[in-house]
């Protein structure tokens, strides 16, 4: 079993941690909050994560939080596990990344420095340079990007699609390699460019899916298709396949739109314009958007309207509302002068611009409400089309922002229902007006 020093105690250091832990290694985490080191130590976790809580006490032996750097001396791995936000011109900041390489301490031995963080493509050499200018030139690189997705980390590291492992020399690669054996995946060995390509690929080619089957339901609207049907007809080929091609509005996160605009700065600063990555970007901003035009085309002006918005995290099973579609509608909505309610079971919606207003529970959120819109799929909104809530509403219109209800469902049941993509049914606009009747004198 392997000693492993991981740097940043954020969402990825330590899904990393307790996994390698329940693995059976030692680990050592370091991060610079007191509060958070503090927290940890006491079996505290600082987020929402599926999972993490219960590896975290069942390895708690394992497991060492800490300040100081010299902990970490004797460990054979060390990863680097810290942010890399966007600058204002869009580029990663490495900041972080360079205190690390700075902040190591004198390491014995060949330990390995590997890079999980996600990181422009030239990452990889420059830190190279700066550890051999630090007099650690013995020590190792390798870049082993992660692939986790939020509110299924664990289940993502225990059962990868693959494992990307880009190495200066062979040696580096196969110390790392061997860490995942366990988990019986392919692993794609390669140059460190590669590797870090690969990152930044896999999320701009998955972004681009999801932009792709949202301008589909753009088209789709326009012209009275199902797109929830098209994707399924679209996803049985075995060479497109099902994933990601779920029509919503647009995606969110801690990942994407940062990766997206890094990927894009990185191919622009080499003198490259990416053109199909701009779109991708632009279409995601626009289908955010959307939403405020299907609330008009229903309630005419939102002044002094009460929007309810249902699910604020960016996705469900998970608190973090970073880039969250909810955030730009709501800013939207206050600024066509709406009256908006917020509700999660979750997140807490501090991310939210001043003036929303967050309700304890679904039925209070649409209490007098003008409009439900659902933002995040959460299990918990499956039921929304009942009778309390359609009673508790002045006026029963469900805009459903992931597809989640099925409209003929939501529609027996009185409400209007609009979703992403979806045939709009013509006596959704004026849910409580009666048909008129026809009169067959006039008609002839
Ligand atoms: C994403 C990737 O899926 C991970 O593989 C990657 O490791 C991670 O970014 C990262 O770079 O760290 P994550 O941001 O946690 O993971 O969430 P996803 O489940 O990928 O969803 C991202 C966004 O896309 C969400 O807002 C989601 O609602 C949206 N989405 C996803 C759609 O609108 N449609 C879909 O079909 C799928």
């Amino acid at each position: 079993m392997a000693r492993i020093g991981i740097f940043g105690a954020g969402w990825v250091g330590l899904v990393t941690g307790v996994c390698f832990a329940e693995l059976g290694h030692d680990v050592v985490i370091r991060d610079v909050v007191a509060e958070k080191v503090d927290a940890l130590s006491r079996g505290e976790v600082p987020f929402h994560e599926e999972d993490v809580p219960q590896l975290l006490e069942k390895n708690r032996d394992r497991l060492t939080f800490t300040l100081d750097p010299e902990d970490v001396v004797g460990c054979e791995l060390l990863f680097v596990c810290v942010d890399t936000p966007p600058t204002y011109s869009g580029d990663a900041d490495l900041s972080r990344v360079w205190s690390v390489v700075e902040e190591l301490p004198a390491l014995p031995g060949r330990p390995v420095l590997v890079m999980k963080s996600t990181v422009p493509v030239g990452t990889g050499a420059k830190v190279r340079a700066g550890l051999d200018a630090r007099g650690l030139a013995h020590v190792g690189y390798v870049s082993n990007p992660e692939f986790l997705a939020e509110g299924r980390a664990v289940q993502d590291f225990m059962h990868p699609d693959r494992v990307v492992v880009g190495a200066f020399e062979p040696s580096d690669a196969e110390a790392v390699a061997v860490l995942y054996e366990p988990l019986d995946a392919p692993i794609v060995r390669c140059d460190v460019n590669s590797a870090e390509m690969i990152k930044l690929a896999a999320n701009a080619f998955l972004m681009t899916r999801i932009s792709f089957i949202n301008e589909i339901a753009n088209v789709c609207e326009a012209t009275g298709a199902d797109v929830v049907r098209v994707a399924e007809g679209v996803g049985l080929d075995h060479r497109l396949g099902p994933y990601f091609l779920k029509a919503g509005i647009g995606y969110g996160g801690s990942c994407f739109p940062k990766d997206s605009l890094a990927l894009k700065q990185l191919a622009s600063n080499s003198g490259y314009h990416f053109q199909l990555l701009s779109a991708v970007i632009e279409v995601n901003e626009l289908q955010k958007r959307r939403v405020i035009g299907k609330l008009k085309r229903h309630l005419g002006s939102l002044s002094k309207r009460k929007i309810a918005l249902l699910g604020l995290a960016f996705k469900p099973n998970t608190d973090d509302m970073r880039e969250a579609p909810s955030i730009v509608l709501a800013s939207r909505l206050l600024a066509e002068g709406a009256d908006v309610r917020g509700w999660d079971p979750v997140a807490d919606g501090r991310a939210l611009p001043r003036g929303v207003e967050i309700a304890g529970s679904v039925l209070e959120a649409v209490d007098g409400a003008d409009a439900a819109v659902i933002v995040t799929e959460w299990p918990e909104l499956r039921d929304l089309a009942r009778e309390e809530v359609r009673r508790a509403m002045a006026n029963p219109l469900i805009v459903d922002g992931r597809n989640l209800l099925d409209p003929v469902e939501v529609r027996a049941a009185g409400f209007a229902y609009e979703g992403i993509g979806r045939p709009v049914s013509p006596t959704d606009v004026f849910p409580e007006t009666a048909e008129p009747e026809l009169d067959p004198e006039r008609q002839r």
